[in-house]
């Protein structure tokens, strides 16, 4: 695995394009301490002052298997908090709660190579930063591993330990079902009445299941859906 280690960037996604670009191999991964653009999902911002943990992974994979990347990407992050002695939960697709606060999040992105697809797999982790550094709005539904454990946390250690977690979670092809069926364990969503803000509107059920594709199956009045990509805005 080569780590690229960066400084002040915009973003450890937009670096793994570039690097991409320049024909980085799979497994590349850039870290870095700060971005002045974190991105999070659907077009939000992910603050990432220093002190925390960013990451970008970046992978050659199908386009299709997107969704189950991302709960491996959770997956892999929650291992490594709970090798810290944390209990963290999954809120579907990949927010990692601490109860009922998110302290990490994950950002998976497409990109149509040159000759094949990749995966950029960018993942933010609230370490050492303080809930003060966070913007206002943020505080309440947020956390940080310093607050949680009390203590300073290793940012080297716990990236060594997400990374060794991501390549054991990563699925080949055909073995999705294993990341799905470990998920579920940790799953905070499941078995709740949630909504779920999607492109084609919202969706009021009751999760009851998270297949290998990596899609939430909700049940609603009308039956049930197979939900791809969305964002839960009650319950979960
Ligand atoms: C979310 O919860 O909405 C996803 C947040 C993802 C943040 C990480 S930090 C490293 C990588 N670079 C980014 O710009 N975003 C992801």
């Amino acid at each position: 695995m080569n780590v690229v280690r960066r400084g002040v960037v915009d973003s450890t996604n937009e670096v793994a394009k570039t690097l991409i670009a320049e024909g980085a191999e799979p497994w590349t991964v850039v870290v870095a301490e700060k971005q002045v653009q974190g991105k999070g999902r659907f077009g939000r911002s992910w603050s990432s002052p220093r002190g925390g943990l960013y990451l970008s992974v970046l992978l050659q994979d199908e386009l299709s298997r997107l969704p189950i990347l991302a709960l491996a990407a959770g997956l892999a992050t929650a291992e490594a908090l709970e090798a810290l002695g944390l209990q963290p939960r999954l809120k579907w697709p990949n927010d990692v709660l601490l109860g009922d606060r998110k302290v990490a999040g994950i950002l998976v992105e497409g990109i149509v190579g040159a000759e094949t697809y990749w995966a950029i797999i960018g993942i933010g982790v609230n370490t050492n930063v303080t809930l003060e550094a966070l913007p206002e709005g943020l505080r309440e539904g947020a956390t940080t591993l310093r607050d949680a454990l009390g203590e300073k946390v290793d940012n080297e250690a716990l990236l060594k330990g997400l990374l060794d977690a991501l390549t054991t979670a990563h699925p080949a092809v055909g073995k999705e079902e294993a990341v799905s069926r470990r998920y579920r364990e940790i799953c905070s969503t499941l078995g709740r009445k949630v909504k779920v803000e999607t492109a084609d509107g919202m969706l009021e059920g009751k999760a009851v299941d998270v297949d290998a594709s990596g899609f939430l199956r909700l049940q609603t009045k009308e039956g049930v859906v197979e939900v791809a990509e969305g964002t839960i805005v009650e319950g979960g």
